[in-house]
């Protein structure tokens, strides 16, 4: 009944802080492969013995209840993948969490209510922060720190309560961490980097740091208007983040000499109107440079999904972040779609990286054995491969 880093865990009541944190549409989950990733450590320490006590956060409420952020639908489908019923506390340290903690014999399981209902928990004050910390701890004999999504959030149930609880790093939080370092010490070569998402602002520690680090930089999504339009293209009305032209074209300069090949699209899919319920697209392929005044590009174009996987099928690894298009919508999901094809074929390590991206794969019918590695983290895993120093990391490792 020992646990890594924990010993003998039997009897003992063991506080995980994982990242459950999944779109949710009402009350139905839309992806849950946070949940699916958790499961193995939750697994581990249940079947050693531990009264496992699991606390988590959903969406970004202002640290009071919101029925709408409610962790109670994830709570079902954690049993459903333990195959074990998950005991349900409707608040995070008050009365519901004591007495469900009280009540769990050996190896059974409780899931706490949504960590961030608490001010605490996010607070910049820290006092605050810790007084909050040492309410959780107060549930617990020893912490496991399995939330990789979260480990670059200096929040209680991350950062705090590890200095007040013996502690361990999850079984998630070690496999994530193996991977990225893949990516950032040893890549094999060529390294490819994908890049997407709607703006280039969430991604500028990453190109930065990337830029000496892969071989070549793929870019689209949203966030390749602003470097058309920095090569001087118009781009119609496409997203577009003026406040960021100087410093895509200082990133193009800089690629160029470093000899690192950014590959932009040179076809798109555009329409005149962003996808809404109630408009049919028009989808229709036009020239990256030649989009029109009254268009906004919507994904890569067909010949840019074929340049993309032509780079990566070279590659030996492989990361990416952000979807090529809005992808939720079928006439622009092709881009993300070719992008993942090409990516199950990398002959080396791919790692997807991001929920955003995790989701497109799944929605568009993908395994996750398809992949090398599907990172449950997105801010977290960017912040790693910018070379941040993660708060949730360093305080396991203090
Ligand atoms: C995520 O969705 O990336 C993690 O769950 C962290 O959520 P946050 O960005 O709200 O801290």
């Amino acid at each position: 009944s020992d646990f890594p880093g924990l010993g003998d865990v039997a009897g003992k009541r063991v506080l995980v802080r994982s990242d459950l944190n999944v779109p949710l549409d009402g009350s139905s989950i839309t992806d849950d492969g946070r949940i699916r990733a958790s499961v193995p450590t939750i697994r581990a320490l249940a079947e050693a013995g531990a009264r496992v006590v699991v606390t988590a956060h959903l969406g970004r409420p202002k640290g009071a209840p919101e029925a709408k952020y409610s962790l109670a639908p994830v709570a079902g489908r954690l049993g459903e993948l333990l195959g074990a019923p998950v005991a349900f506390a409707t608040d995070t340290v008050g009365e519901s969490a004591t007495t469900t903690v009280a009540g769990l014999a050996d190896g059974q399981v409780a899931l706490l209510e949504n960590v961030r209902f608490n001010a605490g928990e996010t607070s910049k004050d820290e006092a605050e922060r810790l007084a909050f910390a040492q309410q959780l701890a107060a549930l617990a004999d020893a912490f496991v720190s399995d939330g990789f999504g979260v480990v670059h959030r200096k929040q209680a149930s991350v950062y705090d309560v590890a200095t007040l609880l013996p502690h361990a790093m999850g079984g998630l939080v070690s496999t994530e961490v193996e991977v990225l370092e893949r990516l950032t010490e040893s890549p094999v070569r060529p390294y490819a980097v994908v890049l997407g998402g709607s703006k280039v602002s969430d991604k500028l520690g990453v190109i930065d740091n990337l830029l000496g680090k892969a071989d070549s930089l793929l870019i689209g999504g949203g966030m390749v208007f602003t470097f058309l339009a920095a090569q001087g293209h118009e781009v119609g009305k496409s997203l577009l983040e003026a406040d960021q032209l100087e410093t895509c074209r200082g990133y193009l300069a800089r690629a160029e000499e470093l000899g690192v090949k950014i590959v932009l699209p040179t076809d798109v899919v555009v329409d005149t109107t962003f996808p809404s319920g109630d408009v049919e697209p028009h989808p229709q392929v036009v020239a990256a440079d030649a989009i029109p005044a009254d268009s906004l590009g919507l994904d890569i174009g067909p010949e840019s999904g074929k340049a993309f996987a032509a780079v990566l099928a070279e590659a030996h690894t492989v990361f990416w972040n952000g979807p090529m298009g809005v992808f939720e919508v079928a006439a622009f999901a092709e881009g993300t779609r070719a992008v993942a094809q090409a990516l199950t074929g990398v002959d080396g390590l791919s790692v997807v990286g991001g929920g955003d991206s995790a989701a497109a794969v799944r929605a568009l019918g993908f395994a996750d054995s398809d992949f090398g590695h599907i990172s449950t983290g997105g801010g977290a895993s960017l912040e790693y491969l910018e070379g941040k120093t993660l708060p949730g990391l360093q305080i396991l490792e203090d």
